[in-house]
């Protein structure tokens, strides 16, 4: 009774979607899992994109500058590195494992450029949406260095490396984000098992970048969930994922829905068409 009580509460994919190619700033070839047609935002969420290059010429045009408002950028590098400089006088250098969560608020124009100019680069940028009491706050960021992100070893293999939110006890470094954001990067030996808790009533995805696939979800509900592609989870309130056919690697990323209008346009998330026209008039201007 117990056991089917539980597996009641695992959530299920309810999409699995491939990451479609496209190409995002001066031409950098990247995988969009979250921000396509197929499956356009999970709210708080508006875009996922992997980056993985071995070839300078599909990422060294890099990210010239570019403005954003009304969100937040949540850059994840696993190989390589990359430069970040804004208009207000932040600098900054993102090497393999290092996190930058950057709050865009009411605005700036960064640009973000590799710093390599061979070897492969290898990471990920989401957006994350900011509540409307904050889409005009200042900008702030958060930049995280690798050897400072916890990674908890569990004596079955499972190793965690978390980003923001809490797994068995140990809190990750991101602090005070509205949407109270879970950034697990779980690695599952081949035949191993992850099981965490996500609050039911946040939304939550699974995205698998690493091994053959990833199977999500318990018992008959369970999908495998291939390398490159997202898997959206219905309610519940914990995840599971096994790796039967060989080591993989997979973001686990939940966080608490805003339920309020979205009007996007590119890099200016906001909540009404007016807001729009006004961060266009303030960029074109000058004043972000
Ligand atoms: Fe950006």
């Amino acid at each position: 009774m117990t056991t089917t009580l539980q597996a009641a509460n695992v959530r299920a994919p309810v999409r699995v979607v491939p990451a479609m190619a496209a190409q995002e700033g001066a031409g950098v070839l990247i995988h969009r899992a979250l921000g396509m047609p197929m499956l356009p935002d999970l709210d708080p969420f508006l875009m996922l994109d992997e980056f993985k290059n071995d070839d300078p010429k599909a990422y060294m045009a890099g990210f010239p500058d570019h403005p954003h408002r009304g969100m937040e950028t949540v850059t994840y590098m696993l190989a390589g590195a990359m430069s970040h400089a804004d208009n207000q006088g932040n600098r900054g250098r993102l090497g393999p494992g290092d996190v930058q969560w950057m709050t865009a608020g009411r605005g700036i124009v960064h640009s973000e450029m590799p710093q390599q100019e061979q070897g492969i680069m290898w990471g990920f940028q989401l957006w994350v949406n900011l509540a409307a009491k904050d889409k005009m706050m200042k900008p702030r960021y958060q930049e995280i260095k690798a050897d400072t992100i916890p990674a908890v070893a569990r004596a079955d293999g499972v190793r965690v490396k978390v980003i923001a939110g809490t797994f068995d006890g140990t809190a990750g470094p991101i602090n005070g984000i509205g949407v109270d954001p879970t950034y697990l990067d779980v690695a599952v030996p081949k035949g191993g098992v992850f099981e965490h808790a996500v609050r039911d009533g946040y939304n939550a995805f699974v995205y698998v970048f690493d091994g053959t696939s990833v199977t999500v979800g318990e018992g008959d509900r369970a999908r495998p969930v291939p390398r490159g592609s997202i898997a959206v989870l219905g309610p519940g309130d914990s995840v599971r994922l096994a790796a039967p056919a060989s080591d993989a690697r997979a973001l686990l990323i939940a966080g608490r829905p805003l339920n309020e209008p979205v009007v996007k346009y590119g890099p200016f998330v906001m909540n009404t068409r007016e807001q729009i026209f006004e961060a266009i008039e303030d960029f074109q201007s000058g004043r972000f």
